[in-house]
């Protein structure tokens, strides 16, 4: 049974609060990465997983989209996607990625933002998917990257060249991580850079970029606390098809 650690109120006040929830895309720095990442969307059916304001699934349709379709655990998320969004071609449903069911061939692009770590069968998850895209179809997906997961509770340490310093620890053990934010115990789940990339290459994905996350120059200048995502890789942008 998943956690569904959005629907606790205290969570989902402190997460509205996020300038990427306030401002949306823009408020994400990844988010020019993974615009590189992305097929023209021109036509496209899209299934946007763990959509949950519904901002990547509006501009999907700005761009072009046929349809999309946004899934989320989350009876708030969903809800305040609704609100946001006057557009027939637009549905959100409520989905536990855990146990998904998809029609076959339905998409031409899976997509989805930072749920992927939420989810505890993530092999189930991207079988699931491959069969729900069409032959030529794409898939591109961030996660929270396994270097910044493997880590329980992380704080920063005091490195002995002055540099902040980020303790990892049991790598290899996969699993179950909690996590202190915005609500105690949040449940995550972690697995190695290889288990994420071999678990899509036995489903039958070919990949085809790979980025951990770090800021540009010129974001660090515009945001100078982004310098830190410099000292480990917090995000990991995959893109398959
Ligand atoms: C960090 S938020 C990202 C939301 C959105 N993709 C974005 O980038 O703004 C993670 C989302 O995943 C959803 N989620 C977590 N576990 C899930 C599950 N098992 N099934 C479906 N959605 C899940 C949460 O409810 C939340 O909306």
């Amino acid at each position: 049974m998943a956690q569904n650690i959005y629907d606790n109120p205290e969570f989902f006040a402190g997460y509205s609060r996020l300038p990427r929830q306030v401002q949306g895309l823009g408020g994400a720095p990844e988010w020019p990465a993974i615009r590189a990442m992305l097929p023209d969307l021109n036509g496209k059916r899209v299934v946007d997983l763990g959509c949950g304001f519904g901002w990547a699934s509006r501009w999907m349709r700005k761009q072009g989209a046929a349809s999309v379709l946004g899934l989320d655990l989350s009876q708030k998320m969903i809800e305040r996607a609704r609100a946001d969004t006057g557009d027939a071609a637009i549905e959100y449903r409520i989905a536990d990625l855990d146990a998904l069911a998809l029609p076959e061939a339905a998409f031409d692009l899976a997509y989805s933002a930072l749920a992927f770590h939420y989810v505890r069968d993530f092999d189930r998850l991207v079988r699931t998917i491959r069969k729900a895209l069409v032959p030529e179809g794409q898939f591109v997906f961030t996660i929270e990257h396994p270097i910044f997961m493997a880590a329980q509770n992380p704080q920063w340490l005091d490195g002995e060249d002055g540099r902040k310093t980020w303790p990892v620890n049991g790598y290899a053990i996969e699993g179950e991580r909690r996590t202190d934010w915005f609500a105690k115990g949040v449940l995550k789940y972690h697995r190695t850079f290889g288990t994420t990339l071999n678990t899509l290459i036995e489903a039958g994905f070919q990949i085809r970029r790979v980025e951990e996350f770090a800021p540009t120059p010129q974001q660090i200048q515009t945001t100078p606390q982004l310098a830190e995502e410099l000292e480990r890789p917090m995000m990991l942008l995959v893109s398959a098809s």
